[in-house]
């Protein structure tokens, strides 16, 4: 059937657990620092939001280098969360993206279910603060090490003690290195978390065959980018049809088209995340290829193509 262009720019708002976006676009925790790394190339009033750098309760200096390793189609990272820690992110670096009309998020961890609390309590009441995204992919120091997201009791209590310490939104950044992603988007909404965002990275490693090490310090990194995309499609379409919880979609989104993939997946918002480093304006130009798609496909709002995928 033929399309009919529309003449009036579409209507990109969306309500996100109570968050509003002026748009869908987001960026992804740890590639757009605080925003103000990013500034000079794009003004961050025409982003729905930004999700910051993983914060923790105490500074992390992060892994030794190597850090990262580009790979077909995506790149492998092992940071290791280096961050100012809470208090100085309160101090230095919120108080400059409170100047902008966008939405703030703040990504946090922590290496102890106690450690994840505080740095709840701390956000509590502070003036532009949106929305908590907690990320889940964190080693539990306590119990051995095993991330606190591949485990469905740890996840459970730790999602539903955070809901108890705070009035804040809060989004379970789900992780992808789990069998069945729906059990885990489950058990966020039984813990009372208010949207999920999927995917975190994939545990991954490259070898340098000639001196017979791994290509990062760490051995191991999380592996982003275009390559991991139909992972995240598959999951945000699973999660979508197990829970009603709205979704941050993400997972080497590079264009408009890529981001309206996750949309119509089931996807509320999107967030973009190693696009940025190949392309400082990576979130404004996806910004715009969406909307030049809505207005070629005659799609006046974008509400009407979420979770619109049709599966015979
Ligand atoms: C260099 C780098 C640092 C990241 N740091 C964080 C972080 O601090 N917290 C978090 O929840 N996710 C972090 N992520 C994961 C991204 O937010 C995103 O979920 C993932 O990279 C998939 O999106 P992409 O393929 O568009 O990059 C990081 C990813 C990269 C590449």
């Amino acid at each position: 059937m033929k399309k009919i262009p529309i003449k009036t720019k579409p209507n990109l708002n969306v309500d996100f657990a109570g968050i509003k976006l002026k748009n869908p676009v987001l960026t992804a925790s740890g590639t757009f620092g605080y925003g103000e790394e990013f500034a000079e190339f794009v003004d961050l009033n025409k982003l729905g939001g930004v999700i910051v750098k993983g914060i923790s309760l105490e500074p992390i200096k992060g892994n030794p280098p190597p850090r990262i390793w580009e790979t077909p189609s995506g790149m492998l990272n092992a940071i290791g969360l280096e961050n100012p820690g809470v208090e100085v992110f309160l101090t230095e670096k919120l108080p400059y993206l409170r100047q902008f009309d966008t939405a703030v998020i703040v990504n946090i961890f922590g290496y102890s279910l106690d450690e994840y609390i505080k740095v709840v309590e701390r956000l509590e009441g502070v003036r532009g603060i949106s929305g908590i995204e907690v990320n889940i992919s964190c080693p539990n120091v306590k119990a051995g090490g095993m991330a606190f997201g591949t485990d469905i009791n740890a996840t459970s209590e730790l999602l539903s003690t955070i809901r108890k310490a705070t009035t804040l939104p809060i989004i379970a950044k789900l992780s992808p290195n789990v069998t069945d992603i729906t059990e885990f988007a489950k058990a966020a909404r039984d813990a009372g978390c208010n949207g999920l965002s999927l995917i975190n990275t994939l545990l991954g490693m490259a070898i340098d065959i000639r001196c017979m090490k791994p290509r990062i310090a760490n051995c191991t990194g999380g592996l982003s980018g275009p390559a991991i995309r139909p992972v995240a499609v598959r999951m945000v379409w699973q999660a979508a049809k197990a829970v009603t919880l709205p979704i941050i979609g993400m997972g080497g989104i590079m264009t408009g088209e890529d981001a309206l993939e996750f949309i119509v997946a089931g996807a509320s918002a999107i967030a973009v995340g190693t696009a940025n480093f190949v392309n400082p304006r990576a979130t404004i130009d996806i910004l715009d290829g969406m909307e030049k798609f809505l207005i070629e496909q005659g799609v006046g709002n974008i509400q009407d193509l979420i979770g619109k995928v049709s599966v015979r």
